[in-house]
């Protein structure tokens, strides 16, 4: 049984240090980063294990150096050895304390299931201060020899089983190409790649490995309405079964039911459009609110001027004909008197699994449909109007929620999932059965990931009155 990166660091702790911290490679571009960083940057290492030699020499040029790192063993090292706040903490879940200068992220990226690795760049890009600089430290797929790994076509990426520093350990592998798209998607330019082979100084570990490192300065402000370069304008309108989209919104939990509750504090008359609401939080969230649900979609909103003091929309925006007719309507809903009037637009964030999958397997195979649209481009274009009839003041906060699976064997879940999504985008289709088909394996491999459920990540977008 392969063990986890918190078992196999807490266990190698210094071992790891004493093999791979003398890289002259890493020090190089650690030592490039730093010539580029104004005086007294926040810089934070994602996976720091024993703080050397990144966060050291960080540390040394006199930047206030942050770590993190899922193995609480490095944490304890590194706290000992560097200057630094740093806490045990896992990537996925982490919100740094303040926007960072730069963002490291070297060798600690291979444990990681590929629409993580996809939300971690993205989020790392989240983190970063406008111009701030991202680093990380992979090895790509084509290092890989022998054939041993799986190639998965949905991430464009190898996963393998290997014994490494004796242990048994499940690893992921990008592509260079994938690596550099991912980057480019983010909002990212391109500033250094540098690729060398290194052998880690282990009696027992002894062999060539190829080290991949990739500087990246972040270019657009939000990432989250990636991935870049955005489509010039906006897509047509997309078609979904509404009963079968019921019956996967009823799979449908929150993760993050902090984020939402705090979106909704004060308010007291809420429209949701789309039932969003309605499908994630329960009944407690909104207890003592007044809470109106549409979950048809019409032209025209069937209320009152001002009725509302919030309107949240949730995954409708590629289902109207008309996004500014749409939003007109919201806003003539909204009460603009109110000190906290707002429209909440929720969407797929950039990573979202359950799209990917879909647009990845299903979409080239219809004739008709083109299956969930470009979600930041919907955003994007949904702020701009937003900005042009007054709610000018937007924000972006990424929201986890998922698709529970949990009463069904796992070849049935596979099934049922499979059926379900081409259900909901391409009902049908004379190529249904084949669409159906070709998901049961990458839905096989996400199950197999984070086995029970599908991560179905969103983006909200918050927007308030101009002189609010
Ligand atoms: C190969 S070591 C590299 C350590 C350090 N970056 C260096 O270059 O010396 C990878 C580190 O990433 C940490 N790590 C792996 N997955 C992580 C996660 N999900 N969140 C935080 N740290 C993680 C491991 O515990 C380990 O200490």
């Amino acid at each position: 049984m392969e063990v986890d990166a918190a078992t196999l660091f807490n266990a190698l702790g210094e071992r790891y240090e004493d093999a791979y911290a003398d890289s002259p490679g890493l020090l190089q571009v650690t030592e490039y980063v730093v010539s580029k960083l104004p005086h007294s940057s926040h810089v934070l290492d994602v996976g720091c294990g024993t703080g050397k030699p990144v966060a050291a020499a960080l540390a040394a040029a006199g930047h206030t150096v942050y770590g993190i790192d899922v193995a609480e063993n490095m944490v304890r090292i590194a706290a000992s050895q560097v200057p630094g706040t740093f806490s045990t903490a896992d990537m996925r879940t982490y919100t740094p304390p303040v926007k960072m200068d730069a963002v490291f992220a070297v060798y600690s990226l291979f444990q990681i299931q590929p629409s993580d690795i996809n939300k971690v760049v993205y989020r790392f890009a989240e983190w970063l201060k406008e111009d701030g600089i991202l680093v990380l430290g992979v090895t790509p797929s084509s290092a890989i020899v022998g054939g041993k790994g799986v190639h998965d076509p949905v991430w464009d990426c190898m996963r393998l089983k290997r014994t490494w520093m004796e242990r048994p350990v499940s690893e992921l592998y990008f592509s260079q190409t994938a690596w550099l798209n991912l980057l480019r998607e983010a909002g990212f330019a391109i500033e250094v790649e540098k690729m060398f082979d290194y052998i880690p100084k282990d009696p027992k570990h002894k062999r060539t490995e190829t080290h991949y490192l990739i500087v990246g300065r972040k270019l657009k402000p939000h990432p989250l309405l990636g991935p870049y370069p955005l489509p010039e304008g906006l897509p047509g309108k997309s078609m979904r079964n509404e009963p079968a989209w019921r019956r996967l919104q009823g799979h449908l939990f929150l993760k993050d039911d902090e984020k939402m509750s705090s979106v909704l504090e004060g308010h007291q008359t809420i429209l949701d459009i789309g039932g969003g609401l309605e499908d994630i939080l329960d009944t407690a969230s909104t207890r003592n609110k007044s809470v109106e649900t549409l979950a048809t979609l019409f032209n025209n909103l069937p209320y009152a001027d001002a009725q509302f003091d919030c309107v949240v929309a949730t995954m409708i925006l590629d289902y109207i004909d008309d996004l500014r007719g749409f939003l007109l309507e919201v806003v003539r809903v909204v009460d603009k008197s109110s000190s906290n009037a707002r429209v909440i637009l929720i969407q797929g964030a950039p990573y979202n699994e359950v799209q990917r999958l879909v647009n990845t397997v299903c979409t080239p195979l219809s004739g008709k449909n083109m299956g969930p649209a470009h979600q930041g481009m919907l955003l994007y274009s949904a702020m701009k109007i937003l900005a042009d009839i007054g709610f000018g003041r937007t924000s972006f906060h990424p929201l986890s929620t998922s698709y529970s699976f949990d009463e069904n064997s796992p070849s049935d879940r596979s099934n049922e999932l499979a059926e379900m999504l081409c259900d909901v985008w391409f009902p049908g289709e004379e190529k249904h059965e084949q669409m159906k088909q070709q998901l049961i394996s990458p839905i096989e491999n996400l199950l197999r990931d984070h086995p029970g459920f599908l991560q179905n990540e969103l983006v909200i977008l918050e927007a308030v009155l101009d002189d609010h």
